[in-house]
């Protein structure tokens, strides 16, 4: 089924599942029509510079506050920050793909947190996740107050029914679902997994362009939000919530997904990650990862990011005598890296769809052997990487791996072997 969207990032989008809801010329009339509540989400501080700032009103047929209180949960695989559970490592890290589990667990519960930096608490860093499910949320809503989420799929399509719509989204697609938004995930095959970075910092968004100007890597206009749809369910179900880390569970007895007609530029939002304009040198040598930036949370020190969502999509290589695979380097920012399909140009093995691997702050890290050599002997013609999606979720603090990333089968123990055959060629 193809669904209906609207298009932009950050527009002052509105949609109503019922015409006639939305009220003209203010917000919050004293009788919403058709019996709604008009309630205001918001995912800045009121006083945040108009640029920034972002808002969206609801009109529902219940407000938010309706549910029954709040207990914590135990999620055994779910972790926040701050962690500190083992020690950061220089170490160059690598993992295989998590299997899916063998026993029922929907989105949230197959989540499985690898890594992450700063906290909820000072709203600050993010946590990584990897996900693995095999049945969708059926009567269970969940939100996250401790950071927005986005959610980028490897295996198995998903449709994320929020409070503004439904957002269908695919393997090569992504979608970011702002703190606070509630949404239920219902997988469109038997099967899931994927990658999550919760955002702990500031609000992503389109990176600025520099000397590119106007146009290319991230176009506004291809990045799709949801057109209203609302549930009017009422029974036995359940609210999560992730809040100062931990896990909370409220019985509901109605769906929270009742939203009939919304406006503002507080919205989940997906993106195909094909539709990225890609941008590469066309002279000489190797041009750094940034230049594949797709939505990056600044932190409060300038071109130093809390994180940023960085792709290596399908494209061509022509720059002349340049070694075209990414080159050794080292790295102030801490880099997470995973892999949706195909492979990825700086490792000939090892590096799998689904798994993932973390350079962190200064670990040196580039090309495998087997991949320098048949680079450094390439005869260079024009080249097109195809059928490849990595990307890197790259953070300016370091990331700690949790105990279970770290304890798990699918650590690699044997990752820094990668680079043990690259042989000495120094003439003198
Ligand atoms: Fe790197």
């Amino acid at each position: 089924m193809s669904r209906t969207y609207q298009s932009g990032f950050g527009n002052e989008f509105a949609s109503e599942a019922i015409s006639g809801v939305l009220p003209a010329g203010q917000n919050s009339p004293q009788k919403v029509a058709h019996g709604l509540y008009a309630e205001q989400l918001s995912g800045t501080a009121f006083t945040a510079p108009r640029s920034d700032n972002q808002r969206s009103w609801l009109y529902r047929i219940r407000p938010a506050a309706m549910h029954q209180p709040f207990a914590k949960v135990f999620h055994p695989t779910l972790q926040s920050g701050p962690f500190t559970e083992v020690a950061a490592s220089p170490n160059q890290l690598r993992w295989n793909p998590f299997p899916i589990p063998s026993t029922p667990a929907d989105f949230i519960e197959g989540l499985i947190t690898i890594a992450g930096n700063g906290s909820a608490d000072s709203q600050i860093g993010v946590a990584i996740h990897v996900y693995a499910a095999n049945r969708s949320m059926q009567d269970r809503f969940f939100y996250n107050a401790d950071g927005e989420l986005l959610i980028v799929p490897q295996q198995g399509a998903l449709s994320l029914r929020t409070e503004f719509g439904v957002l269908d989204i695919a393997p090569g697609e992504i979608a970011v679902v702002p703190r606070g938004v509630r949404f239920a995930v219902d997988l469109q095959a038997d099967s899931a997994r994927g990658y999550v970075c919760e955002n702990y910092g500031q609000l992503l968004r389109l990176p600025d362009l520099g000397p590119i100007g106007a146009n290319g890597l991230a176009n506004p206009r291809d990045f799709l939000a949801p057109i209203a749809a609302y549930e009017d369910r009422e029974g036995q179900f359940e609210l999560l919530a992730k809040f100062a880390g931990k896990l909370w569970a409220a019985a509901i007895d109605h769906s929270p997904l009742d939203v009939v007609a919304w406006h503002g530029n507080y919205t989940p939002y997906k993106y195909n990650l094909a539709s990225f304009n890609a941008m590469n040198s066309v002279s000489f040598d190797h041009a750094d990862p940034s230049i594949f930036t797709v939505l990056t949370s600044p932190s409060g020190i300038p071109g130093t990011a809390n994180m940023d969502f960085v792709i290596f999509p399908p494209r061509w290589m022509v720059a002349e005598h340049t070694f075209r695979p990414p080159w050794f380097h080292r790295n102030v920012m801490s880099e997470y890296m995973g892999l949706v399909y195909g492979e990825y140009d700086a490792k000939a093995e090892g590096f799998l769809p689904g798994g993932g691997s973390l350079h962190n702050c200064m670990s040196g890290h580039g090309p495998d052997a087997t991949t320098f050599e048949a680079a450094s002997n390439a005869v260079l013609q024009p080249q097109k990487l195809d059928k490849t999606m990595a990307f890197m979720f790259e953070t300016r603090l370091l990331i700690h791996p949790t105990r279970l990333a770290m304890e798990s089968p699918q650590l690699q123990k044997e990752y820094l072997q990668c680079w043990h055959g690259l042989k000495k060629h120094f003439t003198g």
